[in-house]
Protein backbone atom coordinates (compact mmCIF):
# COMPACT_ATOMS: atom_id res chain seq x y z
CA UNK A 1 0.00 0.00 0.00
CA UNK A 2 1.41 3.37 -0.96
CA UNK A 3 2.13 5.84 1.80
CA UNK A 4 2.04 8.75 -0.02
CA UNK A 5 -1.66 8.86 0.19
CA UNK A 6 -2.94 6.46 2.64
CA UNK A 7 -6.66 5.79 3.61
CA UNK A 8 -7.06 7.41 7.08
CA UNK A 9 -4.72 10.15 7.09
CA UNK A 10 -5.65 12.99 8.54
CA UNK A 11 -3.09 15.64 8.97
CA UNK A 12 0.50 16.06 8.38
CA UNK A 13 2.72 13.12 9.79
CA UNK A 14 4.80 13.48 13.13
CA UNK A 15 7.99 11.60 13.32
CA UNK A 16 8.15 8.34 14.69
CA UNK A 17 10.69 5.50 15.93
CA UNK A 18 11.24 2.91 14.49
CA UNK A 19 10.80 0.83 17.69
CA UNK A 20 7.11 2.44 17.53
CA UNK A 21 6.61 0.94 13.96
CA UNK A 22 7.55 -2.45 14.87
CA UNK A 23 5.11 -2.80 18.24
CA UNK A 24 2.52 -1.09 16.98
CA UNK A 25 2.79 -3.62 13.69
CA UNK A 26 2.94 -6.28 16.00
CA UNK A 27 -0.35 -5.59 17.78
CA UNK A 28 -1.99 -5.53 14.69
CA UNK A 29 -0.67 -8.63 13.62
CA UNK A 30 -1.28 -10.50 17.14
CA UNK A 31 -5.51 -9.04 17.26
CA UNK A 32 -5.64 -10.13 13.20
CA UNK A 33 -4.34 -13.68 14.26
CA UNK A 34 -6.38 -14.00 17.36
CA UNK A 35 -9.39 -13.26 14.64
CA UNK A 36 -8.10 -15.48 11.95
CA UNK A 37 -7.79 -18.72 14.73
CA UNK A 38 -10.66 -18.51 16.27
CA UNK A 39 -12.72 -18.50 12.49
CA UNK A 40 -10.59 -21.64 11.63
CA UNK A 41 -10.22 -23.65 14.57
CA UNK A 42 -13.66 -24.74 14.19
CA UNK A 43 -13.62 -26.45 10.80
CA UNK A 44 -11.15 -29.44 11.33
CA UNK A 45 -12.64 -30.24 15.06
CA UNK A 46 -16.06 -30.20 13.92
CA UNK A 47 -16.22 -34.01 12.43
CA UNK A 48 -14.18 -35.25 15.19
CA UNK A 49 -17.01 -32.75 17.93
CA UNK A 50 -20.12 -34.54 16.29
CA UNK A 51 -18.70 -37.96 16.67
CA UNK A 52 -17.32 -37.69 19.98
CA UNK A 53 -20.79 -35.69 21.46
CA UNK A 54 -23.57 -37.68 18.70
CA UNK A 55 -24.70 -34.59 17.44
CA UNK A 56 -26.83 -33.73 14.08
CA UNK A 57 -26.84 -30.98 11.63
CA UNK A 58 -28.36 -28.75 13.68
CA UNK A 59 -26.49 -29.03 16.92
CA UNK A 60 -23.22 -28.60 15.03
CA UNK A 61 -24.59 -24.61 13.62
CA UNK A 62 -24.62 -23.75 17.09
CA UNK A 63 -21.70 -25.11 18.11
CA UNK A 64 -20.07 -23.21 15.02
CA UNK A 65 -22.30 -19.85 15.49
CA UNK A 66 -22.31 -19.19 19.22
CA UNK A 67 -18.84 -18.22 19.02
CA UNK A 68 -19.93 -15.16 16.05
CA UNK A 69 -22.71 -14.14 18.33
CA UNK A 70 -20.19 -13.53 21.15
CA UNK A 71 -18.35 -11.47 18.63
CA UNK A 72 -21.22 -9.68 17.59
CA UNK A 73 -21.95 -8.98 21.52
CA UNK A 74 -18.08 -8.27 22.75
CA UNK A 75 -17.95 -5.56 19.36
CA UNK A 76 -20.44 -3.48 20.70
CA UNK A 77 -19.79 -3.67 23.89
CA UNK A 78 -16.22 -2.79 23.54
CA UNK A 79 -16.63 0.76 22.53
CA UNK A 80 -18.24 1.41 26.24
CA UNK A 81 -15.46 -0.53 27.84
CA UNK A 82 -12.53 0.88 25.57
CA UNK A 83 -13.68 4.51 26.75
CA UNK A 84 -14.58 3.36 30.30
CA UNK A 85 -11.68 1.53 31.68
CA UNK A 86 -9.12 2.14 28.45
CA UNK A 87 -8.08 0.67 25.41
CA UNK A 88 -4.67 -1.61 26.88
CA UNK A 89 -6.53 -3.31 29.17
CA UNK A 90 -9.65 -3.52 27.17
CA UNK A 91 -7.38 -5.40 24.95
CA UNK A 92 -5.64 -7.25 27.81
CA UNK A 93 -9.11 -8.64 29.39
CA UNK A 94 -9.81 -9.82 25.22
CA UNK A 95 -6.63 -11.54 25.51
CA UNK A 96 -6.95 -13.29 28.83
CA UNK A 97 -10.34 -13.80 28.08
CA UNK A 98 -9.73 -15.63 24.56
CA UNK A 99 -6.71 -17.86 26.54
CA UNK A 100 -9.18 -19.14 29.19
CA UNK A 101 -12.05 -19.65 26.87
CA UNK A 102 -9.93 -21.59 24.19
CA UNK A 103 -9.62 -24.24 27.90
CA UNK A 104 -12.78 -24.08 28.94
CA UNK A 105 -13.95 -25.59 24.88
CA UNK A 106 -10.73 -28.22 25.18
CA UNK A 107 -12.31 -29.12 28.26
CA UNK A 108 -15.97 -29.55 27.37
CA UNK A 109 -17.91 -32.33 28.91
CA UNK A 110 -20.84 -32.02 27.06
CA UNK A 111 -22.06 -29.56 23.98
CA UNK A 112 -23.58 -27.00 26.31
CA UNK A 113 -20.29 -26.60 27.87
CA UNK A 114 -18.39 -25.77 24.31
CA UNK A 115 -21.11 -23.61 23.27
CA UNK A 116 -20.80 -21.67 26.10
CA UNK A 117 -16.73 -21.51 25.60
CA UNK A 118 -17.15 -20.23 22.47
CA UNK A 119 -19.41 -17.63 23.25
CA UNK A 120 -17.21 -16.31 25.44
CA UNK A 121 -13.88 -16.77 22.57
CA UNK A 122 -16.60 -15.23 20.59
CA UNK A 123 -16.59 -12.03 23.44
CA UNK A 124 -12.58 -12.10 23.54
CA UNK A 125 -12.35 -11.96 19.98
CA UNK A 126 -15.52 -9.12 19.10
CA UNK A 127 -13.34 -6.72 21.91
CA UNK A 128 -10.37 -7.60 19.81
CA UNK A 129 -11.65 -6.87 16.53
CA UNK A 130 -12.88 -3.47 18.03
CA UNK A 131 -10.29 -2.37 20.15
CA UNK A 132 -7.25 -2.96 18.45
CA UNK A 133 -7.49 -1.09 14.94
CA UNK A 134 -8.81 1.91 17.71
CA UNK A 135 -5.71 1.65 19.43
CA UNK A 136 -3.71 1.22 16.62
CA UNK A 137 -5.19 4.35 14.96
CA UNK A 138 -4.16 6.22 17.92
CA UNK A 139 -0.55 5.12 18.60
CA UNK A 140 0.51 4.93 14.59
CA UNK A 141 1.87 6.94 12.76
CA UNK A 142 -0.59 8.27 10.49
CA UNK A 143 1.02 7.27 7.70
CA UNK A 144 1.05 3.32 8.81
CA UNK A 145 -2.71 3.04 9.43
CA UNK A 146 -3.70 2.28 5.97
CA UNK A 147 -1.06 -0.06 5.83
CA UNK A 148 -1.74 -1.58 9.14
CA UNK A 149 -5.44 -2.35 8.37
CA UNK A 150 -3.85 -4.49 5.31
CA UNK A 151 -1.62 -6.19 7.70
CA UNK A 152 -4.50 -6.82 10.13
CA UNK A 153 -6.77 -8.90 7.03
CA UNK A 154 -3.15 -10.71 6.13
CA UNK A 155 -2.88 -11.72 9.68
CA UNK A 156 -6.46 -12.80 9.55
CA UNK A 157 -5.63 -14.95 7.11
CA UNK A 158 -2.55 -16.07 8.72
CA UNK A 159 -4.37 -16.86 11.47
CA UNK A 160 -7.15 -18.80 9.63
CA UNK A 161 -4.00 -21.37 7.93
CA UNK A 162 -2.24 -21.24 11.53
CA UNK A 163 -5.39 -22.82 12.66
CA UNK A 164 -5.92 -25.01 10.12
CA UNK A 165 -2.59 -26.80 10.17
CA UNK A 166 -2.53 -27.53 13.74
CA UNK A 167 -6.14 -28.63 13.22
CA UNK A 168 -4.53 -31.37 10.25
CA UNK A 169 -1.41 -32.09 12.94
CA UNK A 170 -4.08 -33.04 15.48
CA UNK A 171 -6.37 -34.98 13.23
CA UNK A 172 -4.03 -38.12 13.26
CA UNK A 173 -5.77 -39.14 16.36
CA UNK A 174 -8.96 -37.45 16.00
CA UNK A 175 -7.99 -35.07 19.26
CA UNK A 176 -10.19 -32.14 18.96
CA UNK A 177 -9.92 -31.13 22.16
CA UNK A 178 -6.36 -30.13 21.91
CA UNK A 179 -7.48 -28.73 17.70
CA UNK A 180 -9.45 -26.11 20.35
CA UNK A 181 -6.98 -25.93 23.42
CA UNK A 182 -3.76 -24.81 21.53
CA UNK A 183 -4.91 -21.48 20.64
CA UNK A 184 -4.67 -20.25 23.79
CA UNK A 185 -0.86 -20.25 23.26
CA UNK A 186 -0.81 -16.95 21.12
CA UNK A 187 -3.12 -15.32 23.17
CA UNK A 188 -1.14 -15.89 26.27
CA UNK A 189 1.60 -14.39 24.01
CA UNK A 190 -0.81 -11.47 22.86
CA UNK A 191 -1.09 -10.79 26.83
CA UNK A 192 2.68 -10.72 27.97
CA UNK A 193 2.81 -8.63 25.01
CA UNK A 194 0.33 -6.06 25.78
CA UNK A 195 1.90 -5.40 29.45
CA UNK A 196 4.78 -3.54 27.61
CA UNK A 197 2.78 -0.78 25.73
CA UNK A 198 2.02 2.18 26.18
CA UNK A 199 -1.58 3.40 27.35
CA UNK A 200 -3.26 5.22 24.00
CA UNK A 201 -2.11 8.89 24.83
CA UNK A 202 -5.82 9.81 22.98
CA UNK A 203 -7.70 7.97 25.58
CA UNK A 204 -5.33 9.30 28.64
CA UNK A 205 -6.07 13.03 27.74
CA UNK A 206 -10.00 11.93 27.34
CA UNK A 207 -9.74 10.71 31.22
CA UNK A 208 -7.39 14.07 31.86
CA UNK A 209 -4.25 12.42 32.28
CA UNK A 210 -2.44 15.42 30.05
CA UNK A 211 1.08 14.22 32.03
CA UNK A 212 1.17 10.54 31.32
CA UNK A 213 -0.38 11.23 27.29
CA UNK A 214 3.09 13.60 26.74
CA UNK A 215 5.25 11.01 28.55
CA UNK A 216 3.94 7.98 25.99
CA UNK A 217 4.04 10.46 23.12
CA UNK A 218 7.88 11.28 24.23
CA UNK A 219 8.56 7.55 24.40
CA UNK A 220 6.61 7.63 20.71
CA UNK A 221 7.46 10.48 18.72
CA UNK A 222 10.72 11.95 20.28
CA UNK A 223 10.17 15.34 18.73
CA UNK A 224 9.09 18.06 20.31
CA UNK A 225 7.16 20.02 18.08
CA UNK A 226 5.08 17.16 16.50
CA UNK A 227 4.33 16.07 20.40
CA UNK A 228 2.80 19.64 20.93
CA UNK A 229 1.30 19.49 17.50
CA UNK A 230 -0.51 16.32 18.31
CA UNK A 231 -1.77 17.19 21.83
CA UNK A 232 -3.73 19.99 20.25
CA UNK A 233 -5.03 18.10 17.62
CA UNK A 234 -6.08 15.73 20.00
CA UNK A 235 -7.47 18.31 22.43
CA UNK A 236 -9.70 19.67 18.65
CA UNK A 237 -10.64 15.77 18.42
CA UNK A 238 -12.09 15.11 21.96
CA UNK A 239 -14.40 18.09 21.70
CA UNK A 240 -15.86 16.47 19.02
CA UNK A 241 -15.75 13.05 20.28
CA UNK A 242 -18.58 10.84 21.60
CA UNK A 243 -20.75 12.17 18.99
CA UNK A 244 -21.62 9.48 17.62
CA UNK A 245 -25.35 8.17 18.81
CA UNK A 246 -26.31 11.99 18.72
CA UNK A 247 -25.35 12.61 15.36
CA UNK A 248 -26.92 9.28 14.21
CA UNK A 249 -30.05 10.44 15.26
CA UNK A 250 -29.98 14.43 14.21
CA UNK A 251 -27.78 14.04 10.91
CA UNK A 252 -28.94 12.03 7.93
CA UNK A 253 -25.62 12.17 6.00
CA UNK A 254 -24.27 10.16 8.57
CA UNK A 255 -26.68 8.05 8.53
CA UNK A 256 -25.99 7.38 5.33
CA UNK A 257 -22.76 6.51 6.10
CA UNK A 258 -23.52 3.78 8.70
CA UNK A 259 -26.11 2.10 6.64
CA UNK A 260 -22.92 2.28 3.42
CA UNK A 261 -20.95 0.22 6.24
CA UNK A 262 -23.59 -2.04 7.28
CA UNK A 263 -24.32 -3.03 3.70
CA UNK A 264 -20.63 -3.06 2.81
CA UNK A 265 -20.47 -5.54 5.57
CA UNK A 266 -23.48 -7.75 4.88
CA UNK A 267 -22.34 -8.27 1.13
CA UNK A 268 -18.88 -9.30 2.66
CA UNK A 269 -20.04 -11.98 4.29
CA UNK A 270 -23.11 -13.31 2.53
CA UNK A 271 -20.42 -14.08 -0.05
CA UNK A 272 -20.49 -17.49 1.66
CA UNK A 273 -16.76 -17.02 2.86
CA UNK A 274 -16.99 -18.25 6.24
CA UNK A 275 -19.67 -21.07 4.95
CA UNK A 276 -16.36 -22.41 3.44
CA UNK A 277 -14.17 -21.46 6.34
CA UNK A 278 -16.17 -23.52 8.85
CA UNK A 279 -17.46 -26.51 6.69
CA UNK A 280 -14.70 -26.78 4.50
CA UNK A 281 -14.44 -30.41 5.16
CA UNK A 282 -17.89 -31.49 4.83
CA UNK A 283 -18.00 -29.03 0.97
CA UNK A 284 -15.06 -31.63 0.42
CA UNK A 285 -16.72 -34.56 1.09
CA UNK A 286 -19.64 -33.28 -1.04
CA UNK A 287 -16.95 -33.15 -3.64
CA UNK A 288 -16.24 -36.68 -3.30
CA UNK A 289 -13.46 -36.66 -1.19
CA UNK A 290 -14.51 -39.15 1.81
CA UNK A 291 -11.65 -38.91 4.36
CA UNK A 292 -10.81 -36.65 6.76
CA UNK A 293 -7.27 -36.97 6.24
CA UNK A 294 -8.23 -35.35 2.45
CA UNK A 295 -10.68 -33.04 3.65
CA UNK A 296 -7.78 -31.57 6.09
CA UNK A 297 -5.35 -31.30 3.74
CA UNK A 298 -7.97 -29.62 1.71
CA UNK A 299 -9.05 -27.16 4.10
CA UNK A 300 -4.57 -27.06 4.30
CA UNK A 301 -4.99 -25.77 0.53
CA UNK A 302 -7.78 -23.06 1.05
CA UNK A 303 -5.60 -21.54 3.80
CA UNK A 304 -2.63 -21.35 1.76
CA UNK A 305 -4.90 -19.76 -1.14
CA UNK A 306 -6.52 -16.99 1.19
CA UNK A 307 -3.29 -16.04 2.70
CA UNK A 308 -1.65 -15.44 -1.07
CA UNK A 309 -4.46 -14.19 -3.01
CA UNK A 310 -4.41 -11.25 -0.26
CA UNK A 311 -1.25 -10.19 -1.30
CA UNK A 312 -3.00 -9.51 -4.89
CA UNK A 313 -5.32 -6.79 -2.85
CA UNK A 314 -2.62 -4.85 -0.89
CA UNK A 315 -0.58 -5.10 -3.94
CA UNK A 316 -3.78 -3.47 -6.37
CA UNK A 317 -5.46 -1.62 -3.83
CA UNK A 318 -4.12 2.28 -4.39
CA UNK A 319 -3.33 1.21 -8.48
CA UNK A 320 -6.60 -0.09 -9.63
CA UNK A 321 -8.87 1.47 -6.57
CA UNK A 322 -11.34 -0.24 -4.96
CA UNK A 323 -14.53 -0.51 -7.26
CA UNK A 324 -12.76 -2.20 -10.14
CA UNK A 325 -11.32 -4.55 -7.40
CA UNK A 326 -14.40 -4.74 -6.26
CA UNK A 327 -16.39 -5.88 -9.42
CA UNK A 328 -13.27 -8.63 -10.18
CA UNK A 329 -13.88 -10.24 -6.90
CA UNK A 330 -17.13 -10.62 -7.24
CA UNK A 331 -18.07 -11.91 -10.83
CA UNK A 332 -14.62 -14.17 -10.46
CA UNK A 333 -16.67 -15.57 -6.74
CA UNK A 334 -20.01 -15.95 -8.60
CA UNK A 335 -19.09 -17.95 -11.47
CA UNK A 336 -17.03 -19.77 -9.40
CA UNK A 337 -19.78 -20.46 -7.01
CA UNK A 338 -22.73 -20.98 -10.09
CA UNK A 339 -19.76 -23.72 -11.44
CA UNK A 340 -19.45 -25.39 -8.00
CA UNK A 341 -23.40 -25.75 -8.08
CA UNK A 342 -23.47 -27.48 -11.72
CA UNK A 343 -21.08 -29.56 -10.90
CA UNK A 344 -23.22 -30.70 -7.65
CA UNK A 345 -26.18 -30.67 -9.89
CA UNK A 346 -24.94 -33.23 -12.55
CA UNK A 347 -23.20 -35.49 -9.67
CA UNK A 348 -19.23 -35.37 -8.91
CA UNK A 349 -18.41 -39.08 -10.53
CA UNK A 350 -15.38 -38.72 -11.91
CA UNK A 351 -11.82 -38.01 -10.56
CA UNK A 352 -11.80 -35.05 -13.09
CA UNK A 353 -15.33 -33.79 -11.86
CA UNK A 354 -13.48 -33.57 -8.66
CA UNK A 355 -10.72 -31.69 -9.41
CA UNK A 356 -13.02 -29.30 -11.06
CA UNK A 357 -14.80 -28.96 -7.94
CA UNK A 358 -12.14 -28.24 -5.74
CA UNK A 359 -10.67 -25.67 -8.32
CA UNK A 360 -13.92 -23.94 -8.48
CA UNK A 361 -13.85 -23.76 -4.57
CA UNK A 362 -9.91 -22.40 -4.92
CA UNK A 363 -10.96 -20.01 -7.63
CA UNK A 364 -13.67 -19.16 -5.11
CA UNK A 365 -11.34 -18.26 -2.33
CA UNK A 366 -8.86 -16.59 -4.28
CA UNK A 367 -11.87 -14.31 -5.39
CA UNK A 368 -12.58 -13.15 -2.36
CA UNK A 369 -9.62 -12.66 -0.75
CA UNK A 370 -7.89 -10.51 -3.63
CA UNK A 371 -11.54 -8.24 -3.43
CA UNK A 372 -13.93 -8.17 -0.81
CA UNK A 373 -11.89 -9.48 2.55
CA UNK A 374 -9.24 -6.44 3.00
CA UNK A 375 -11.41 -4.11 0.87
CA UNK A 376 -14.64 -4.04 2.77
CA UNK A 377 -12.40 -3.30 5.48
CA UNK A 378 -10.69 0.08 4.19
CA UNK A 379 -14.22 1.61 2.85
CA UNK A 380 -15.66 1.14 6.21
CA UNK A 381 -12.46 2.93 7.68
CA UNK A 382 -12.63 5.22 4.88
CA UNK A 383 -16.20 6.77 4.62
CA UNK A 384 -17.12 7.63 8.32
CA UNK A 385 -16.70 11.17 9.22
CA UNK A 386 -14.35 12.09 12.04
CA UNK A 387 -16.81 13.01 14.58
CA UNK A 388 -19.14 9.61 14.28
CA UNK A 389 -15.76 7.06 13.02
CA UNK A 390 -16.05 5.28 16.21
CA UNK A 391 -19.79 4.89 16.40
CA UNK A 392 -19.98 4.14 12.05
CA UNK A 393 -16.96 1.38 12.13
CA UNK A 394 -18.08 -0.22 15.43
CA UNK A 395 -22.05 -0.68 13.93
CA UNK A 396 -20.07 -1.71 10.40
CA UNK A 397 -18.12 -4.46 13.03
CA UNK A 398 -21.10 -5.30 14.53
CA UNK A 399 -22.88 -5.95 11.86
CA UNK A 400 -20.13 -7.88 10.50
CA UNK A 401 -20.48 -10.26 12.80
CA UNK A 402 -24.10 -10.62 12.44
CA UNK A 403 -24.16 -11.70 9.04
CA UNK A 404 -21.58 -14.20 9.68
CA UNK A 405 -23.74 -15.70 12.19
CA UNK A 406 -27.03 -15.98 10.02
CA UNK A 407 -24.09 -17.71 7.22
CA UNK A 408 -22.78 -19.96 9.86
CA UNK A 409 -26.16 -21.21 11.44
CA UNK A 410 -28.13 -21.94 8.13
CA UNK A 411 -25.52 -23.63 5.49
CA UNK A 412 -26.27 -27.33 6.67
CA UNK A 413 -30.00 -26.76 6.86
CA UNK A 414 -29.98 -25.15 3.52
CA UNK A 415 -27.61 -28.33 2.03
CA UNK A 416 -30.26 -29.93 4.07
CA UNK A 417 -33.91 -28.03 2.17
CA UNK A 418 -32.81 -26.66 -0.77
CA UNK A 419 -30.48 -28.96 -1.72
CA UNK A 420 -26.37 -28.73 -2.17
CA UNK A 421 -26.30 -27.76 -5.72
CA UNK A 422 -28.80 -24.93 -4.75
CA UNK A 423 -27.30 -23.92 -1.87
CA UNK A 424 -24.14 -22.74 -3.74
CA UNK A 425 -26.42 -21.24 -6.70
CA UNK A 426 -28.25 -19.27 -3.94
CA UNK A 427 -24.63 -17.89 -3.35
CA UNK A 428 -24.14 -17.56 -6.72
CA UNK A 429 -26.95 -15.06 -7.28
CA UNK A 430 -26.08 -13.26 -3.79
CA UNK A 431 -22.51 -12.35 -4.77
CA UNK A 432 -23.94 -10.94 -8.50
CA UNK A 433 -26.25 -8.93 -6.49
CA UNK A 434 -23.21 -7.35 -4.51
CA UNK A 435 -21.54 -6.83 -7.87
CA UNK A 436 -24.77 -4.34 -9.33
CA UNK A 437 -24.93 -3.33 -5.71
CA UNK A 438 -20.96 -2.31 -6.27
CA UNK A 439 -21.75 -0.21 -8.97
CA UNK A 440 -24.72 2.14 -7.63
CA UNK A 441 -24.10 2.75 -4.34
CA UNK A 442 -19.51 2.30 -3.68
CA UNK A 443 -17.86 5.38 -3.98
CA UNK A 444 -14.58 5.23 -5.27
CA UNK A 445 -12.32 6.45 -2.55
CA UNK A 446 -8.80 5.50 -4.45
CA UNK A 447 -6.41 8.87 -4.04
CA UNK A 448 -9.27 11.23 -2.34
CA UNK A 449 -8.24 12.43 1.04
CA UNK A 450 -10.39 11.70 4.03
CA UNK A 451 -11.62 15.37 4.22
CA UNK A 452 -12.88 15.44 0.98
CA UNK A 453 -15.27 12.30 1.55
CA UNK A 454 -16.22 13.69 4.65
CA UNK A 455 -17.22 16.99 2.49
CA UNK A 456 -18.84 15.42 0.16
CA UNK A 457 -21.23 13.16 2.00
CA UNK A 458 -22.03 15.82 4.46
CA UNK A 459 -23.14 18.23 1.21
CA UNK A 460 -25.90 15.25 0.72
CA UNK A 461 -23.71 14.01 -2.62
CA UNK A 462 -24.59 10.36 -3.50
CA UNK A 463 -23.15 7.69 -2.08
CA UNK A 464 -21.64 6.45 -4.85
CA UNK A 465 -20.16 9.82 -5.84
CA UNK A 466 -18.53 10.47 -2.49
CA UNK A 467 -15.10 10.31 -3.61
CA UNK A 468 -15.64 12.48 -6.48
C1 LIG B 1 -13.70 -11.57 7.11
C2 LIG B 1 -13.81 -12.85 7.87
C3 LIG B 1 -13.27 -13.97 7.01
C4 LIG B 1 -11.85 -13.67 6.59
C5 LIG B 1 -11.34 -14.71 5.64
C6 LIG B 1 -12.27 -11.33 6.75
O1 LIG B 1 -12.15 -10.14 6.05
O2 LIG B 1 -14.21 -10.49 7.87
O3 LIG B 1 -15.14 -13.08 8.21
O4 LIG B 1 -13.28 -15.18 7.71
O5 LIG B 1 -11.78 -12.40 5.97
O6 LIG B 1 -10.00 -14.50 5.31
Amino acid sequence: MSTTHHPIAHGGAPAHRPFHIVLTSAIAALAGLLFGLDIGVISGALPFIARHFQVGDQMQEWIVSSMMVGAAIGALGSGWMARAIGRKLSLMIGAALFACASAVCAFAIDPAMLIGGRVLLGLAVGIASFTAPLYLSEIAPRKMRGALISLHQLMVTVGILAAFLSNTAFSGKGDWRWMLGVIAFPAIAMLIGLVFLPRSPRWLMSVGRRDEAQAVLNRLRGDEKAIQTEMREIDDQLKVEFEGWGLFRSNRNFRRSVLLGVLLQIAQQLTGINVVMYYAPRIFGLAGYGSAHDQLWGTVIVGIVNVAATFIAIGLVDRWGRKPILYTGFTVMAAALASLGMLMHIGITTPAHQYAAVAALMIFIAGFAMSAGPMIWILCAEIQPIKGRDFGIAVSTFVNWVANTIAGATFLTLLNTLGHAQTFWLYAVLNAAFLLMTFWIVPETKDVSLEQIERNLMAGKPLRQLGQ
